[in-house]
């Protein structure tokens, strides 16, 4: 009796809109052949991208992928920027090493209500910020909490390097946390990090182990360095076994999942987490064609894209894997 009463009164943190945003620019298989020795059979079969999105111009950086996809979520909720409490934007490719792209994203929307932090988790950040947003909910302190995945991972990335350069594109999504007593939201997450895994996927310079000087950018040490076989194979494991053991302990089967929402580097990685679930291909979200690695932003923009097709009460697994190496898996349940 008691145990029913506080599950009723219990508060989980609801995603109650969504937004996205992707510039217009698009940066094609048949563009990368002109400037590297690649080939759109390669890029394809090896990762599933035909294109990606390309933030072009001057002055422009990841907090100006942040604030449209904010507004959209404000505009789909009826609300304006000044009544969100916090914003989260987890993020590899800040504006600057500070401020946060967080604080310049809130002085941008006129967000004057709102303090926020940025967060790096690399391509897991989205699921590493959902679940600390979604704590600040649950809690009972903050009513509204926008979590955004951004990334200008074009700002990173050596146009030389062929093995990197075909995988990353610039987006971000956004979603809006709010306090639900009815038991929909962010259920459970397996959260994991492990820096051995450093090593294998790295930015070098520019922090406080290497500050950036003429050897640091002689040697390339400003850009994202990936050694893709390597993290390849702790991908392909991280990111089943998390997906797998958070179905185990919410004694969920494929039939009772409606969607799986991975993060979107490669194809063959998403399908072997599938496999690993025991769910079939209609039941995964992917758009790793048109956007490429979008890094934090891969998942809130495949909800971002799914949106039409989500139904009130269906359970989603959100799954990742990134450089860190960080990964996890996360449980909602769909509120809107
Ligand atoms: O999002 C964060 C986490 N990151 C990931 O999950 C990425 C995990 N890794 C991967 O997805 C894959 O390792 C990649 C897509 C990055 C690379 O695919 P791969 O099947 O592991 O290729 P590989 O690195 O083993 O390279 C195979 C061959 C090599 O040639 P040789 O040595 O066999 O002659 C490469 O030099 O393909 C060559 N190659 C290319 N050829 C044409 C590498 N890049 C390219 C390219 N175009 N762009």
């Amino acid at each position: 009796m008691l145990e029913t009463s506080r599950m009723r009164t219990k508060i989980t943190a609801a995603i109650t809109a969504i937004g996205g945003y992707v510039p217009e620019d698009k940066l094609t298989n048949a563009d990368l052949e002109k400037i590297v020795e690649t080939n759109d059979e390669w890029i394809q079969t090896r990762t599933g991208i035909k294109e990606r999105r390309i933030l072009r111009g001057e002055g422009l950086a990841t907090s100006d992928l942040v604030v449209p996809a904010v507004r959209a979520v404000c505009e789909k909720r009826g609300i304006s920027p000044e009544d969100i409490d916090v914003l989260i934007v987890a993020t590899v490719t800040p504006d600057m090493m500070f401020p946060s792209t967080a604080n310049l994203a809130c002085h941008k929307l006129g967000a004057k209500n709102a303090w926020g932090f940025d967060l790096a988790a690399a391509c897991s950040g989205f699921l590493f910020a959902l679940t600390t947003g979604a704590s600040l909910i649950e809690s009972g302190r903050y009513r509204r909490v926008v979590v955004v995945g951004a990334d200008k991972m074009t700002s990173i990335v050596d146009y030389t390097d062929r093995t990197t350069c075909i995988l990353f594109g610039d987006g971000a999504g956004a979603v809006l946390l709010e306090p639900n007593i009815e038991g929909y939201g962010v259920l459970d997450s397996i959260l994991k990090t492990d820096g051995s895994g450093a090593k294998y996927l790295n930015l070098k310079a520019g922090g406080s182990l290497r500050p950036a000087s003429h050897e640091t950018v002689d040697n390339k040490e400003h850009f994202a360095y990936q050694e893709g076989q390597a993290v390849f194979k702790f991908a392909v494991v991280g990111m089943a076994d998390a997906s797998y053991e958070l179905m185990q302990r919410n004694n969920l089967t494929a039939d009772d999942i409606a969607w799986l929402v991975p993060h979107q580097a490669n194809k063959r990685i998403i399908d072997a987490t599938a496999n690993r679930m025991g769910l079939p291909q209609e039941k995964i979200m992917m758009n790793i064609e048109r956007y490429g690695n979008t890094t934090a932003a891969t998942i809130p923009l495949c909800l971002w894209d799914y949106r039409k097709q989500l139904n009130k009460g269906d359970n989603l697994v959100l799954a990742a894997f990134g450089g860190g190496f960080t990964w996890g898996a996360t449980l909602i349940k769909w509120a809107m």
